[in-house]
C-alpha cells in the first residue's frame, strides 16, 4: 500500500513542482507516490518554471519533466495527504471538500514547522532569491513529512 500526497499551490509551476520533486527525493517511490496540482488553470501542461527547475537542479533534483496540471476533485479519492502552500489555496481547496474525511486530509504545508509566516511565499513575481528562500522552507516541510510517514508505519 502507498502513502500518496498531493502537493498544491496557485499555478503548479513554481512551489508545488519543487515540493513535489523534494519529496519524491526523500522517499522510496515504491512506499510513497508524490504529485502536485494547482487551484489556477493559467499554465496547463507546461513545465515548471525555469527558476523553479534551475533551483532543484542546483541541488541535486530533476523536476523538468513535471507538466502543469490543475487540482480536481477526484483528488481527494486519489490522494490521502494534501499538502497546500497558501491560505488562499487551502481555503479554495476546503471549499471544494464536502466531507469531514476529504476536509481531514488537507493541511498548510508548514504546518508543525518554527517559521514566522505558516505560508509559503509565491516567488513567481520574485528574482532567484525568493525560490532560493520557497526551497528551503518546502525541504524543512518535506523532512517533517517523512519523519510523521516513519512514525505512522510503526
Ligand atoms: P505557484 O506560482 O503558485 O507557486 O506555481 C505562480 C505561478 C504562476 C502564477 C501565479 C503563481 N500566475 O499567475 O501565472
Amino acid at each position: 500500500m502507498t502513502t500518496n500526497i498531493l502537493m498544491v499551490c496557485l499555478g503548479n509551476i513554481c512551489r508545488s513542482p519543487l515540493a513535489e520533486g523534494i519529496l519524491l527525493s526523500k522517499v522510496n517511490p515504491e512506499q510513497v507516490f508524490v504529485d502536485s496540482a494547482g487551484t489556477g488553470g493559467f499554465h496547463i501542461g507546461e513545465k515548471p518554471d525555469p527558476r523553479a527547475i534551475a533551483v532543484a537542479k542546483k541541488y541535486g533534483i530533476d523536476i523538468s519533466r513535471q507538466r502543469c496540471r490543475k487540482f480536481e476533485l477526484a483528488d481527494f479519492r486519489k490522494f490521502d495527504q494534501i499538502y497546500v502552500m497558501d491560505r488562499s489555496n487551502y481555503n479554495y481547496i476546503l471549499d471544494l471538500a464536502t466531507t469531514d474525511a476529504e476536509r481531514q486530509k488537507v493541511k498548510l504545508l508548514l504546518e508543525g514547522l518554527q517559521v514566522h509566516s505558516l505560508e509559503v511565499p509565491d516567488p513567481y513575481f520574485d528574482g532567484d532569491q525568493g525560490f532560493e528562500e520557497v526551497y528551503q522552507l518546502i525541504d524543512r516541510a518535506c523532512d517533517l513529512i517523512v519523519s510523521d510517514l516513519k512514525k505512522f508505519k510503526k
